[in-house]
C-alpha cells in the first residue's frame, strides 16, 4: 500500500464549471522524491491542496495509509504531511521568525530544550539566525521562502509537499535546500516537489509527473 493514493480524482472550484483536475490516479510513497511539472495554471497547486486535505475531490478520493483523507482532521493530516505554500506569506502567523519554527515543535510535545536546540540548528542551516526576533512578514521574499521551508522541515514530516520551493532562491540557497532534501530522502522521508525548475527536479527527483490542463500526460521514473 502506498502512503497516499489518489483514485480517479477530479476537481472543480466551487461554483465554477471548469474542471481543473481530471481523473488523476497516482500513488505516492513516503520515500523518494516525486516532481510535479507543468505549465502555469495546469493544476499543480490545486493537486497539492488535495493531497493535504485543504481541498476535497469532487469525484474520486484521496487515501492516506489506506484511510480516506476526508475522515481525518487537518491537524491529523498535518502531523504526517508537511506543506510549504507557493506564497509563503500565507503560512506565517507568529510574531517572530523563531516562534514560527518553534510553534509546530512545541505542538508536537517536544521538551523545551529540544525545541530550542532544533530551532537554533534549523535557523543556522537556513542562515536565518540573525532574524530570529524579526517579524516574519518583514523578511525579503527569499528569506520568507527559506523560513517557510525551515518551519516545515523542522517537523520532519513523513511526506513533505513543496510548492515552488526554489522560487526566489539564489543558486547557493537552492543547493542548500537540495542538500537538505537529499538528507530527508536518505532518512526515508518522502518529498513531493512542485516546480518549474527543471534542473532542480532532474537533480533531486526520482519520479516525475507532468500535468497538462489538469491531466497527467507523462510519468517517468520508479
Ligand atoms: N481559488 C480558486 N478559485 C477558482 N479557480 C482557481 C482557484 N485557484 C486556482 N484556480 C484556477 O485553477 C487552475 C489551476 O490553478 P493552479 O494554481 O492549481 O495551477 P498551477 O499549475 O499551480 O499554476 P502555477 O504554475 O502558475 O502555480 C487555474 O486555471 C486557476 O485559475
Ligand atoms: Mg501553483
Amino acid at each position: 500500500m502506498a502512503f497516499m493514493d489518489l483514485v480517479n480524482v477530479s476537481y472543480s472550484y466551487p461554483g465554477q464549471k471548469k474542471t481543473i483536475l481530471r481523473d488523476i490516479n497516482l500513488s505516492i510513497w513516503n520515500k523518494g522524491c516525486i516532481a510535479v511539472a507543468g505549465s502555469n495554471g495546469c493544476g499543480k497547486t490545486t493537486l497539492s491542496k488535495l493531497l493535504i486535505g485543504i481541498l476535497t475531490p469532487v469525484t474520486g478520493f484521496v487515501n492516506l495509509n489506506g484511510q480516506p483523507l476526508a475522515s481525518l482532521t487537518l491537524p491529523q493530516i498535518g502531523r504526517r504531511i508537511g506543506y510549504v505554500f507557493q506564497n509563503p506569506d500565507r503560512q506565517f502567523f507568529c510574531a517572530t521568525v523563531e516562534e514560527e519554527i518553534s510553534f509546530g515543535l512545541q505542538n508536537l510535545g517536544l521538551p523545551a530544550d529540544r525545541v530550542l536546540q532544533k530551532v537554533m540548528a534549523i535557523l543556522d542551516y537556513f542562515e536565518l539566525t540573525r532574524y530570529a526576533r524579526t517579524f516574519p512578514l518583514a523578511l525579503s521574499a527569499g528569506e520568507k521562502r527559506r523560513l517557510a521551508i525551515a518551519a516545515v522541515l523542522a517537523l520532519e514530516p513523513e511526506l513533505l509537499v513543496l510548492d515552488e520551493p526554489t522560487a526566489g532562491l539564489d543558486p547557493y540557497r537552492k543547493r542548500l535546500l537540495g542538500d537538505y532534501l537529499e538528507k530527508l530522502i536518505t532518512a526515508n522521508r518522502g518529498v513531493v516537489l512542485i516546480s518549474h525548475d527543471q534542473r532542480f527536479m532532474d537533480r533531486y527527483a526520482n519520479r516525475l509527473i507532468r500535468l497538462e490542463e489538469g491531466q497527467i500526460v507523462e510519468q517517468l521514473g520508479a
